[in-house]
């Protein structure tokens, strides 16, 4: 893939389908005990803990509030003597405060994972985000259109056991049918129209399907990849952001993150919605004529744990850009 601005920037850049597949070569390379534990942010995707149940290593979660700050105390809190590393989120594009945790990964010898995921070509201060972290976790499929797409970044090698190994997973076309059907069903503008059952609590399977993603980079990929003008890109991503922040009904919805800083490159524009959210999505995609997702599908565990956030962490709806 040419022009990949990471490689630049950071010592070590791993090409890998998905990003789940990025992490779990970061743990193996971590060389994580049984016994041990990573912390996770309780507003996570349940897709992440699949390469952590894949390889048996426990999770401890630590609070995000409304702003989508990790909560420092309880990171604190959350940490013990079987800690290994800490994972942060920038969620959607927008960058997590990071100095603080940094420097008690330093104080007590913890990995730091930057989770990119929603942020490819976003950065703070000129700093690409994924580059911060002693690791850092890109899935560009998410911000260009490819049928697969990710990459680990290892920016501090000597926070790793072991080398990053070479994966051998099977080749299948299954992303690219995938690929291929929704830009027809996009063509035909069946992507607009809200889905039927809109809060999809997604089967636990999601959590332990990890077997199911091991599989290699699309061949299309970097052709596409190396098609895409990614600052067209991102400039087009930050104008429909400013667009819809424009246009959103504060009296119904509330932005999170209502500045645009300068270098972020948003993956979506999400809003706390007061009252029904499912009348909000139904209202506002016709109203914007635009399509919403909520996010994310949150592991049960966290459903369990953390009953008293599950109000807040419902109530998010996101608007792609
Ligand atoms: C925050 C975050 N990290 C990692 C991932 C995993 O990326 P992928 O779906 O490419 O495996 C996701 C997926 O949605 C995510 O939301």
């Amino acid at each position: 893939m040419k022009d990949f601005p990471y490689k630049n920037k950071s010592s070590e850049v791993y090409f890998f389908s998905y990003g789940r597949l990025a992490l779990y070569a970061a743990l193996k390379a971590m060389a994580i005990k049984p016994g041990e534990n990573v912390l996770l942010p309780a507003y996570i995707c349940n897709s992440v803990l699949s390469p952590f149940n894949a390889l048996d290593i426990k999770v401890k979660y630590y609070l995000i509030d409304e702003k989508l700050n990790a909560n420092i105390a309880s990171i604190k809190q959350q940490i013990d003597d079987r800690t290994r590393a800490i994972l942060v989120v920038n969620y959607f594009g927008f960058p997590q405060k990071l100095d603080e945790i940094k420097m008690i990964c330093r104080e007590r010898k913890l990995v730091c994972i930057e989770d990119n995921a929603h942020g490819f070509l976003s950065a703070e201060s000129g700093q690409l985000l994924g580059t911060r972290g002693d690791i850092g976790i890109l899935s560009f499929r998410k911000t260009i259109s490819v049928p697969n797409g990710a990459a680990l970044l290892i920016n501090d090698a000597t926070k790793l056991a072991e080398k990053i190994k070479p994966f051998i997973y099977k080749k299948t076309i299954d992303d690219e049918i995938r690929f291929f059907l929704r830009a027809v069903k996009i063509m035909f503008g069946k992507l607009a129209v809200p889905s039927q059952k809109i809060y999809r609590e997604d089967p636990p399977e999601e959590e332990n399907n990890f077997h199911k993603y091991m599989k290699q980079i699309s061949f299309l990929t970097a052709k596409l990849y190396d098609k895409a003008e990614l600052g067209r890109l991102a400039r087009q991503k930050r104008e429909r952001y400013s667009q819809l922040l424009k246009n959103i009904d504060r009296e119904r919805a509330k932005p999170i993150f209502s500045d645009l800083p300068d270098g972020v490159v948003p993956m979506s524009l999400c809003v706390w919605v007061n009252g029904d959210r499912e009348k909000y999505i139904r209202d506002t995609c016709v109203e914007l004529g635009t399509r919403t997702y909520p996010w994310p599908s949150l592991p049960l565990d966290v459903q369990d744990k953390f009953a008293d956030q599950m109000m807040l962490y419902k109530n998010l709806v996101c608007f792609p850009v």
